[in-house]
C-alpha cells in the first residue's frame, strides 16, 4: 500500500491508484473526467434528491463503487468509514484532493467493481449511483456488491435502465452509439433490474421512474436497496 503524504488529512489512504509507466494518455477518459462536474451541474439539481435517497441512507462502513469525481461524498453523512473505488485515472485525480479534505477517514481503492479486493461480509452498505451504465460485467459487480456486504447490510443503488416502451427502446438504440462515444462507454439500454432480481437478497425495494431532463426527452431511472 502506497501512503501519500501530501494531503491535508493524514487519514486518507490510498491503494492501487498508482500510475503504470506504460499507461497510455487517453484524450477522451481525460476529457470526460475533466467536464464530468461541469456537465453534470446541469442535471445534478434534479440528481440531488436521489443521492440522499441512496448516499444519505449509507450507514456504518461504506463502500462507493465508482465514485467518479466524489458527488456522493458530502451526502455520505451516515457513514463512519468510507471506502471509493474507483478505476479511472483520470476520475481518480479528481477524487483524491476532494477525498483529502473530507472530514471522516477515506480509503480510496483503484480496483474495479468486478474484483473487489475485501472479504465475504465487510461493509454495512455499498453504494453505486450511475455507474453499472458503464461496468464491464453488470452481473459481477452487482454479486461482488452483495458479497462484500454484511448480513443485513444493504446494497443502494441509483442507475439509468433500458426503456420499457417500444419508442423509448428504439430511441435509446438510436442514441447509444454517440452516446457511448461521448461519455466514455455509458449504455442506456442495460436491463439492470433483471442483474439486481437476481440476488440473492432477504429484502428488496425498488422504484421506477422517469427522470426528466426538462426537455421532452426522459430517461428511465431505478432508486433502491437490496437487503442481504
Ligand atoms: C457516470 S460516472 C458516475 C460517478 C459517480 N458515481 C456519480 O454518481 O457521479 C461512472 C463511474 O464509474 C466508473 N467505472 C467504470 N467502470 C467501472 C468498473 N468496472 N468498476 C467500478 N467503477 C467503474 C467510471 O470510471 C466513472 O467514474
Amino acid at each position: 500500500m502506497k501512503q501519500y503524504g501530501i494531503y491535508r488529512l493524514e487519514d486518507v489512504t490510498i491503494k492501487n491508484f498508482e500510475k503504470s509507466p506504460d499507461e497510455k494518455f487517453i484524450l477522451s477518459k481525460w476529457l470526460f473526467a475533466e467536464w464530468y462536474d461541469f456537465l453534470n451541474s446541469v442535471v445534478e439539481p434534479k440528481v440531488i434528491p436521489h443521492r440522499k435517497l441512496t448516499a444519505g441512507m449509507c450507514t456504518g462502513s461504506v463502500l462507493e463503487i465508482g465514485a467518479g469525481t466524489g458527488a456522493n461524498l458530502e451526502y455520505l453523512t451516515r457513514a463512519n468509514k468510507i471506502t471509493l473505488s474507483e478505476p479511472d485515472k483520470y476520475m481518480q485525480r479528481k477524487l483524491e484532493p476532494l477525498a483529502s479534505t473530507y472530514s471522516k477517514p477515506v480509503e480510496l481503492i483503484g480496483n474495479t467493481g468486478e474484483s473487489l479486493p475485501f472479504r465475504d461480509n465487510s461493509f454495512d452498505s455499498v453504494l453505486t449511483t450511475l455507474v453499472l451504465c458503464m461496468v464491464q460485467d453488470v452481473d459481477k459487480v452487482t454479486k461482488e456488491a452483495f458479497r462484500v456486504l454484511k448480513p443485513g447490510g444493504r446494497y443502494y443503488f441509483y442507475e439509468h435502465v433500458v426503456a420499457e416502451k417500444f419508442t423509448g427502446r428504439l430511441l435509446q438504440k438510436i442514441l447509444d452509439p454517440v452516446w457511448k462515444w461521448g461519455t466514455t462507454g455509458c449504455h442506456l439500454q442495460r436491463d439492470l433490474i433483471k442483474s439486481i432480481k437476481n440476488l440473492p437478497y432477504s429484502k428488496l425495494c425498488l422504484s421506477k421512474f422517469q427522470f426528466s431532463l426538462g426537455i421532452p426527452i426522459v430517461i428511465p431511472n431505478i432508486i433502491g436497496y437490496v437487503e442481504k
